[in-house]
């Protein structure tokens, strides 16, 4: 059963989509696409500095008026990173989630980026996690009361 953020990252991998601050918006959505992810962590020099996704697209170039080609990632990225360790819960993620309004958590072993999990995978963890409770219960009760 997934219990932690190491748990989950064991089963989806730890690979992450990056991006230099220097390529533009277009150059880090063409990567998203290709890869048909929401977020793309931007990077200078290789350490992390910011996190693009669809939603700073809309905000930060669709409705500032801006346009992709000529706006470079570090100009329309979230640099503030809410970050979440190996050691994490679940259900702490989603409440991280859920509490900050965002869709992706970078995952961080002391200070190095080890892995990203979106709202997606919390989700499907939390949901194989409560089918297997679920199941367990129907389990006991069935043998409780035979017949
Ligand atoms: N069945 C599954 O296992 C599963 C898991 C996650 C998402 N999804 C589906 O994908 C769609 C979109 O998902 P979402 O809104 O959670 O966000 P998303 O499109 O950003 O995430 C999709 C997958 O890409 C991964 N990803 C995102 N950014 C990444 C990055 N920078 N580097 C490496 N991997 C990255 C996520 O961890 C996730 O597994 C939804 O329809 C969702 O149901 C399915």
């Amino acid at each position: 059963m997934t219990r932690t953020v190491e748990d989950l990252l064991r089963r989806k991998g730890s690979d992450v989509l990056t991006v230099d601050e220097n390529a533009t918006v277009y150059e880090a959505i063409e990567i998203m696409e290709a890869r048909r992810v929401g977020s793309i962590i931007v990077t200078s020099a290789g350490a992390t500095v910011g996190i693009f996704t669809e939603r700073d697209y809309l905000r930060r170039i669709v409705l500032q008026g801006r346009t992709s080609r000529t706006t470079l990632t570090s100009e329309a990225m979230t640099s503030n990173l809410i970050t979440v360790e190996p050691n994490s819960s679940i259900p702490d993620c989603m409440a991280l989630m859920t509490a900050h309004r965002i869709r992706h958590l970078p995952v961080t072993r002391e200070g190095q980026l080890v892995g990203i999990l979106s709202i997606g995978d919390i989700v499907k963890a939390l949901l194989v996690e409560t089918q297997a409770k679920a199941q367990h219960l129907e389990s006991l009760i069935s043998g409780s009361y035979p017949g």
